[in-house]
């Protein structure tokens, strides 16, 4: 009998996702979750054919050398800048994402962080707890208005559009959008959204959303002097990757009142957070869950081993990110 394949789980996932995989695979994996340097998941690497990785772990041209065997990287995230993709493709290596199935998802979360930072949700939440909630007054908690506002979108693919859909047919919103390419005009009707520079959007928005993917173009999309040309009253939402803010520039915009709130799923070298983020009240911090309901992590984590099965099985990935000679992208 032909021995089965070798894999690595690189992170603790769903146990019967696992145990789907150990029906085609070898499988060495960390149900431990344990946090692996980058020479530790080079060394786990070692004879393994296949991975399934999540945001956390680099796959980088060092770990590829090390690791000539290696066919395909499956990432369990939609996001891939992980991957360093060229390096993959030239060592012949195919890398997927898990794209569409967490779409609405996370556009839902981007909509709760935007309710939660302009209703001061948390913040009022952190009030009552302490107990310091003694009488209604008539200002408490003011925040400001969600509906019949101009929601600005920065980055508009599937999740960008996801969320305008829920601004403009839910809650009545003028969306604007900046991108890097316009949308059709057709998305563009469907999304009831008009495509601005990024300047005008600043500039205009009440709510800025960010989607964008991380890139060496996209890091500090918002920094000190995009932060500037927003509104006082105006609100940030991260739901992207931590760097496409300078985190620092926030914190510093957010304590002098120059916007007037922001929420955060992502962060600069997360998991550790820039520390002058946990000292300013008007500011939702969450863990980097956007896409976190059961469902949606299990459709996640079912696609990645997909993805690895089709491929090691003699098929093409599902959703391949880089196109290698025999692999269909
Ligand atoms: C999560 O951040 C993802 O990219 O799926």
């Amino acid at each position: 009998m032909m021995s089965k394949p070798s894999i690595l789980v690189a992170r603790a996932i769903f146990p019967e996702v696992l145990q789907s995989l150990a029906q085609v695979f070898e499988v060495e994996s960390n149900q431990a979750d344990e946090v692996w340097s980058g020479e530790e998941l080079t060394r786990r690497m070692q004879g393994k054919v296949g991975a399934l990785t999540t945001g956390s772990e680099r796959i980088d041209a060092a770990l590829l050398q090390a690791n000539p065997q290696l066919r395909i990287v499956a990432n369990m995230a939609v996001g891939f800048n992980n991957f360093d993709v060229p390096a993959m493709t030239a060592a012949g290596v195919v890398a997927s994402n898990t794209p569409d199935v967490l779409t609405e998802t996370t556009a839902d979360f981007g909509f709760a962080l935007l309710m939660a930072t302009a209703r001061r949700v948390t913040e009022s939440e952190h009030y009552l707890r302490a107990g310091l909630w003694k009488k209604w007054s008539y200002d408490m908690f003011a925040g400001a208005e969600v509906h019949g506002t101009t929601i600005g979108i920065i980055g508009m693919g599937r999740i960008g559009q996801g969320i305008a859909r829920r601004a403009a047919h839910g809650f009545g919103m003028n969306v604007i959008y900046h991108n890097r390419s316009r949308l059709s005009a057709e998305l563009e009707a469907e999304c009831k959204a008009s495509y601005v520079s990024k300047q005008e959007l600043l500039k205009t928005a009440d709510h800025v959303m960010l989607v964008v993917p991380y890139s060496a173009e996209s890091h500090h999309t918002i920094g000190a002097a995009e932060l500037a040309q927003m509104k006082p009253t105006a609100t940030l939402v991260n739901i992207a990757r931590g760097g496409i803010v300078d985190d620092a520039a926030l914190a510093k915009a957010l304590a002098a009142g120059q916007i007037a709130a922001a929420g955060l799923d992502v962060f600069e070298g997360e998991p550790a957070l820039n520390p002058d983020l946990l000292t300013v009240p008007n500011v939702v911090l969450t863990p980097h869950i956007a896409s976190s309901t059961v469902k949606t992590r299990m459709a996640m984590a079912q696609l990645a081993a997909d993805n690895l099965v089709a491929y090691l099985t003699g098929g093409q990935a599902l959703t391949p990110l880089n196109a290698l000679p025999g692999a269909a992208a």
